[in-house]
Formats: structure tokens, C-alpha cells, sequence
């Protein structure tokens, strides 16, 4: 059964949420089949697929491009495109043009746009008009240069009153759920206590509705350096490169193509 914002709302407190990230058919079809309910094509494509050291430079095109990839492979998981950096920022009438064309264009259910309580008349709009949202505060990495860099947040007593506030104004503005990245454990915690929808935590600790990680870490795929909350489940990228190595070997020996392989 395909996952609405309506079944993640009522998860909160019933089910933890699994959300991963998917840029490619391939990738989406395996990630729907393993029953996660959340995929989001997130803006990291910039850095996993695209190979740019931040997720600015990546364009509408991009982001609509990979999300029909994406929703092509997926059947029943709530479909999330990510809001690229000057996609949303510059005017409201923008934003909601191109959020339409993540759900018009590219079969996304929903977008992620980041940004705390100064995000919300945007927010507003998108849910008045029909495109639900998720949330995304704590570490915004579209705001990297202005954060000074990749950096655990909500160290201060002033920007944890701060990250609570903008939770619960995004909630009061509608979204169906908050990621929370890169937050210590127990600020994670007591966001997820005080509001009533799923956050959906990024290196928040064990206390989130949910997490996300990026596939391509997750799965050993990415060559830069991984964060530490970014667990590898497999090493993919070492296979990878094993098969590579083997066949440039047995292309050059000769021996592939073999008899089997052959007509
Ligand atoms: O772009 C992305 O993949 C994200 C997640 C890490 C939350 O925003």
C-alpha cells in the first residue's frame, strides 16, 4: 500500500521511520522493494552523483531529472524531492512554481525545503496549494558557507531554544514531518518530545520518529569522507571495484569473452 503523509503523521509513537535516499531507478526499485516508506531524493545528489564538493550548485533540472528516475522505480514509498538552493529562496511565487514541477513533472508526493519559523510563509503556500512538506533544520547544508562549514548544531542554549521554536512553527505551518541534522542526542530528544509530527533524524541521535541516511554512504559507495552517524551497512564500492579490476583483467588476458558468453 503506498505510503501517504497522513500513514508518516500517524507513525509518531507507533512505528519508527526508515527513510533512505534515491537518485536512480535502479536504486529506487530496491530501496520500495525493502519496504522503507520514505525516499527522498535529496540535493546530496550534487556531491554523490554529481561530484561537487557542497549541494549548491546542483539545478531544478538535475533534482527533476533523477526525482522521475526515481519515482519511475518507486510503487509505495512517499516520494520526497529536495528543494535545490535558489530554487525556493528568492520569491514565494518561485517557490511554489517549482515545487509544482517536482509533483507535476517529476512524480514526487512531496517536497523538503530547508529552513526553520522564517521558512513558513512558504511552507504555508505550498500546503494551501495542495504539495505537502517536509521540514529540515539543525544543519542546513544549502546554508553551508553561511554555517562556516559541516558542523554538529544546536550546541548552545540560545540556538536550542532556537531549533525549538522552528519546530514547532513548522509544525503549526503544516509539514507532516522535520529532519533534524546533525544535532546532539539529547536536543534530537527534546524536539521529538515537544512537537506532535515525526522528525526524521540525520545524525540527531536514537530518540527521532525516523532516520535517513544518503544510500550512497550507507552502502560504501561514496569515496569522500563519511560522517560518523552515517553507519555503512555493506561495501559496495570495494565490490565494485573488485569487478572492475576482474574484468579489465580478463578482458586483457583474453579470457573474456569465454565459450558461454558467446554466440
Ligand atoms: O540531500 C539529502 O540527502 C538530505 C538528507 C541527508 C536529509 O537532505
Amino acid at each position: 500500500m503506498k505510503w501517504t503523509t497522513t500513514k508518516i503523521r500517524k507513525a509518531k509513537g507507533q512505528q519508527k521511520l526508515a527513510c533512505l535516499t534515491a537518485y536512480d531507478y535502479a536504486t529506487a526499485t530496491l530501496i520500495d522493494g525493502s519496504g522503507v516508506p520514505l525516499v527522498l531524493v535529496g540535493d546530496s545528489l550534487a556531491m554523490t552523483m554529481l561530484g561537487y564538493p557542497t549541494t549548491l550548485p546542483v539545478t531544478m533540472e538535475d533534482m527533476l531529472h533523477h526525482t522521475l528516475a526515481v519515482s519511475r522505480g518507486v510503487k509505495e514509498a512517499l516520494i520526497v524531492g529536495d528543494m535545490p538552493f535558489l530554487s525556493y529562496q528568492i520569491s514565494i511565487e518561485q517557490g511554489i512554481a517549482n515545487a509544482g514541477r517536482f509533483v507535476k513533472e517529476a512524480g514526487a508526493d512531496a517536497v523538503k525545503v530547508e529552513g526553520g519559523a522564517f521558512r513558513t510563509p512558504l511552507v504555508k503556500c505550498l500546503i494551501q496549494n495542495g504539495i505537502p512538506v517536509l521540514g529540515h533544520i539543525g544543519l542546513t547544508p544549502q546554508s553551508v558557507k553561511e554555517m562556516g562549514g559541516f558542523r554538529v548544531q544546536g550546541r548552545e542554549p540560545a540556538s536550542v531554544a532556537k531549533l525549538l521554536s522552528d519546530a514547532a512553527a513548522l509544525e503549526a505551518a503544516g509539514c507532516f514531518a522535520i529532519v533534524l541534522e546533525c544535532l546532539p542526542e539529547a536536543i534530537g530528544r527534546q524536539i521529538t518530545d515537544a512537537i506532535g509530527i515525526p522528525t526524521i533524524g540525520c545524525g540527531a541521535g536514537r530518540h527521532c520518529d525516523g532516520q535517513v541516511l544518503v544510500t550512497h554512504d550507507m552502502l560504501g559507495l561514496h569515496s569522500a569522507i563519511t560522517p560518523r552517524f552515517a553507519k555503512r551497512y555493506a561495501d559496495i564500492g570495494t565490490t565494485m571495484k573488485e569487478a572492475f579490476v576482474s574484468y579489465k583483467a580478463e578482458v586483457e588476458a583474453g579470457s573474456f569473452p569465454s565459450d558461454e558468453h558467446a554466440y
